[in-house]
């Protein structure tokens, strides 16, 4: 599979539109972290996508206007955001030859909170490809929906690279691996009938532990990579994991799943910790609240874990498998008080 196959059509007509799209958040299982030129992610990657937590957005395009964009974000004028969407749109004019031709204003707001450390990239690049795809097919003639599906994913890696990931529902593969048809290009789904029920309603609650500015975009956070001495290990072992979450999303091992989440989240924040610079990404409350997960399936046996973006927030994970009532009041009781403002986002995969 090339870049050529999304090259843009020469003939197209363009006038006034104004469309609208909304696109879920994701959370990856085995992580991205680490990339080549174009956005070329260096390992695959597998995420959730969420159903509540997602950017909702207008585009108004004023065909033969001066290109410009303005941006809004929750009826608040963004120009950082403009500049970069403005940025963005002249870097994929090759995919969409009409992109230029006009004004565009973009209004977007998120359903879960800015602070929240909840990828809005992911979603908020992913709803704007999925615009830029409608406007594509007014413009220049229909798609097929895999085709347009494909696309707004191929775009939506142009702007973010684990926004591919969130233009499907429920389980996804970004990069190279043994998944069929998987790419470094574009996401694909993981095939349904090789998930055990068990994965297919999940829940994903977020607590909020520490709201504010990340100390490290993701942009610096990939360049780390290119000097860790061992991000080429971590690269394999990305790539080495894909074989046992094969196995266990087939078989429903649940306990395997734990462990490999678990274990992909704190490699993450061990190659931050051993890059130059080095960042700690994680807060008292972060470390707290694992301690607290992991006494707590100690005296249990009950399937709540953890995992983390790039940030210090904690991603508690667990099945709706009739246990989850006493894990719901363990978070409560327990686990909310490490948390900022008593900030949780509470969402689910359901699929
Ligand atoms: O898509 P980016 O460039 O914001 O990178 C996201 C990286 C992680 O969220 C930490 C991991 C992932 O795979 O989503």
């Amino acid at each position: 599979m090339t870049t050529q196959e999304f090259l843009g059509k020469k003939e197209f007509t363009i006038n006034n539109q104004m469309v609208s799209e909304s696109c879920p958040s994701n959370i990856a299982l085995i992580k991205y972290w680490g990339k080549y030129d174009n956005q070329i992610p260096a390992n695959p990657s597998i995420s959730y996508t969420l159903n509540h937590c997602k950017t909702n957005t207008v585009m108004e395009f004023l065909a033969d206007e001066n290109f410009s964009v303005q941006t809004f974000l929750a009826g608040n004028e963004e120009v950082k955001f403009a500049e970069k969407i403005e940025k963005y749109f002249k870097n994929i004019e090759q995919y969409l030859p009409w992109i230029l031709k006009g004004r565009y204003i973009i209004k977007t707001e998120n359903t879960f909170p800015h602070s929240s450390g909840i990828a809005s990239s992911a979603s908020g690049f992913g709803a704007i490809a999925k615009c830029l795809i409608k406007l594509d097919e007014v413009f220049s003639g229909e798609l097929s929906e895999q085709e347009a599906l494909r696309k707004a994913s191929f775009l939506a890696r142009l702007g973010s690279g684990s926004a591919c990931r969130s233009l499907y529902n429920g389980l996804v593969v970004w990069g190279e691996s043994q998944i069929k048809g998987s790419s470094d290009l574009f996401a694909v789904k993981y095939p349904d009938d090789e998930i055990h029920e068990i994965f297919k309603n999940f829940n994903d609650w977020v607590l909020l532990i520490h709201e504010g500015q990340k100390s490290v975009s993701s942009t610096v956070g990939h360049g780390l990579m290119n000097t860790n001495p061992y991000a080429e290990r971590r690269f394999q072992e990305a790539r080495e994991n894909f074989e046992p979450m094969k196995k266990i999303l087939k078989t429903g091992d649940i306990q395997g799943f734990i462990k490999l989440v678990e274990h992909e989240a704190l490699t993450l924040h061990a190659m931050m910790m051993m890059s130059d610079p080095a960042f700690i990404l994680m807060k008292t409350g972060t470390l707290e609240v694992i301690n607290k997960i992991w006494n707590f399936r100690n005296e249990t046996a009950l399937p709540l874990f953890f995992t983390l973006d790039a940030g210090a927030n904690v991603h508690l994970l667990f099945p709706n498998d009739g246990n989850e009532e006493k894990i719901k009041s363990f978070i409560e009781t327990d686990l909310l008080q490490h948390t900022q403002k008593n900030g949780v986002v509470k969402d689910v995969m359901k699929f």
